[in-house]
């Protein structure tokens, strides 16, 4: 998209109205009386619309995890021809076979530039996962690095919801069930199956994306935490119902069990004029997250920093977490302050916003990424470890960076293109070498 165009979106998305609130009930109508009152599906919709629900969960599911949204349209999204099979560039899908799993610390700088001309769906590109997407399990983590803004085409996944991390570059995503604004610091959710078109709002863009194929991502429990904390409910933003009512041809794009299909529409699909439900996407600003910390010695388990978790079947055991690192005070006496030298059962996948992570004095740079499988030993660098152990203890503020984590129950399996890719670094490992011997028996002096 040229410059203009950029500013056009940006003029848009800053005029964006939002309603609040993780999980809700929303209702929005665009056109006054377009939402039916007292019914879902009336013998005929207000204003000559269709009446259509979009399921996330079964119907039955109980009602604490059941998902589901009612849209108005002008056309039913059954009016489609069919879907032909399409390429899919650098996305990938679970499961993940071309490569052997590997214990290895990893890291990654970021993606390089594209070639030429690339939107949000096409600049896409799949690092690894775990899980099947046909079974609705697991998870995967893409990149994604764009200079234009997709124009006359829209995507959306069937098989997970996506919550995007917009790294450099804000987002203007409309949606079918309006527009959200997602720049840099926040975080932007797209649930299942819902369609949308992203447009860039700055030259270029560039980011994260974890698909979640399992249960949909929700606040964690806060247990003796209390009612408050952590990310705050009312600070999820939903969008208002807003549609575009366009004749002509509309490339559709669909996620379905890991491959691209596409089919031109005679219209856009964002054509939802009312919609209630909770089957919605929503914006989260990373900066709101209250933490919370050891106010005494230690610092608790970064799963203290959980913004968003998605529930396995077993009680506590997430299939996938998304952790922030954000600004925060350290006051623990007596105290290691950075993250502890550490081997996990889970997958722990790091990315960053911006600035520094207190581990890492080097390498780890924003855009970048690094992967810690399954049990593999990582904690902080020598340099890090030096400094925080003679450092004076005094109360220190975290101010310099905003990183975050996908902590996965599952190993986490490369794609070929991760595994041999130019960007991904050399000599990681060399970050733990020159961690000196200290130990000192007791009776022995040197
Ligand atoms: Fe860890």
């Amino acid at each position: 998209m040229t410059g203009t165009g950029n500013e056009q979106a940006r003029k848009v998305a800053e005029a964006l109205a939002y309603t609040t609130g993780f999980g809700n009930e929303h209702s929005s109508e665009a056109v006054p009386g377009a939402l039916p009152i007292g019914r879902n599906s009336p013998q005929r919709a207000p204003l000559g619309l269709y009446a259509e629900q979009l399921s996330g969960s079964a119907f039955t599911e109980p009602r604490d995890r059941n998902h589901r949204s009612w849209l108005y349209r002008i056309r039913p999204s059954a009016a489609h021809p069919p879907f032909v099979r399409a390429g899919q560039g650098a996305l990938r899908s679970a499961p993940f076979t071309d490569c052997v799993p590997d214990p290895n610390r990893l890291r990654w700088n970021p993606l390089p530039e594209p070639a030429g001309p690339a939107d949000f769906l096409d600049g896409l590109w799949t690092l690894g996962g775990n899980g099947d997407a046909t079974q609705r399990t697991g998870m995967a983590v893409h990149l994604y690095c764009a200079n234009t803004s997709m124009d006359r085409r829209v995507f959306s996944s069937a098989d997970g919801e996506l919550l995007i991390v917009p790294e450099r570059g804000g987002l203007l995503l409309r949606t079918e069930l309006g527009l959200l604004r997602a720049e840099p610091g926040e975080v932007a959710l797209i649930p299942r199956g819902v369609r949308f078109r992203v447009e860039l709002l700055d030259d270029t863009a560039r980011g994260y994306v974890c698909e979640n194929y399992g249960r949909p991502f929700q606040l964690p429990d806060l247990g003796p935490i209390g009612a408050n904390g952590l990310a705050n409910a009312r600070d999820f933003r939903a969008p208002v119902a807003a549609y575009e009512d366009v004749e002509g041809p509309v490339e559709v794009v669909n996620k379905f069990c890991g491959h691209l299909w596409t089919a031109t529409y005679d219209h856009s699909p964002l054509d939802v004029v009312a919609w209630h439900g909770n089957h919605v996407p929503y914006v989260y600003d990373l900066r709101r997250f209250n933490v919370i910390g050891s106010i005494s010695y230690d610092h608790p388990d970064p799963s203290i920093f959980t913004v968003l978790t998605s529930p396995s079947d077993t009680p506590g055991l997430a299939s996938v977490d998304f952790v922030v690192f954000a600004p925060r005070w350290l006051v623990g006496e007596d105290t290691f302050r950075p993250p502890y030298f550490h081997r996990n059962v889970m997958t722990e996948y790091m990315g960053l916003i911006e600035g520094a992570y207190d581990a890492k004095a080097e390498g780890f740079v924003p855009g970048g990424g690094s992967l810690h499988n399954m049990m593999s030993a990582h904690g902080p660098d020598r340099e890090t470890f030096d400094r925080a152990s003679a450092a004076e203890l005094t109360p220190q503020k975290i101010d310099d960076g905003l990183a975050f984590m996908f902590e996965t129950r599952w190993p986490l399996t490369l794609t070929e293109q991760a595994r041999d890719a130019g960007h991904l670094q050399q000599g990681y490992d060399d970050v733990w070498q020159g961690l000196q011997r200290h130990f000192r028996p007791p009776g022995k002096t040197s």
